[in-house]
């Protein structure tokens, strides 16, 4: 019989010790989350780098803002947000494309030709760079803003 009752409060040490070690492990997994933030911050950040089309910068999407609200003249058929004029420009915060397939590329010839009064849904053209005079490379800049604008 003792040795039995011996038996059985070793078994019970054994569940302690075992409880103990379990407590250890939950400690353990548990500064596993304070880890985390920094971790999905740096992936937040390579997100964000990945997101953009190849060749452009946030460089470019930050002149591209100036040049639209500016000397692109861009806000003045798109209106101050690209949210479109009625019978003017189209809206350009929509996933709607209806003169390119909506890639960066794709609005950067859209901008650089402008459109034509056959192909524009409302009738009314967009001359070529809004009839600006900025260059080439102010159009691919005000292409990059454009571009983020969609999402
Ligand atoms: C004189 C008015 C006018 C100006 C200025 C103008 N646009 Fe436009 N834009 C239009 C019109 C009109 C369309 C065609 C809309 C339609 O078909 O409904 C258009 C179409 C577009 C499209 C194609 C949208 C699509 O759905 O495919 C883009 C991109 C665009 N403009 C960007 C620009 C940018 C960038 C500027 C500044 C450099 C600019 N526009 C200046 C009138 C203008």
């Amino acid at each position: 019989m003792s040795r039995l009752m011996g038996l059985g409060a070793a078994f019970a040490l054994a569940i302690v010790v075992a409880c103990g070690g379990g407590e250890g492990e939950e400690q353990t997994s548990a500064e596993t989350p304070a880890t985390t933030p920094a971790e999905s911050q740096s992936m937040e950040g390579q997100g964000e780098q990945m997101e953009l089309p190849e060749g452009v910068t946030m460089e470019m999407v930050n002149q591209g803002e100036t040049i639209y609200a500016g000397s692109g003249l861009c806000y003045t058929c798109h209106g101050a947000n690209g949210e479109g004029v009625q019978g003017l420009g189209a809206a350009l915060t929509d996933d709607e494309w209806l003169h390119s397939d909506g890639s960066y590329e794709g609005i950067v010839e859209t901008v650089m030709n402008g459109v034509d009064t056959s192909a524009s849904s409302t009738g009314t053209p967009m001359p070529p760079k809004g009839g600006s005079g900025i260059s080439d490379e102010q159009v691919r800049a005000v292409s990059a803003y454009v571009w983020t604008l969609k999402s």
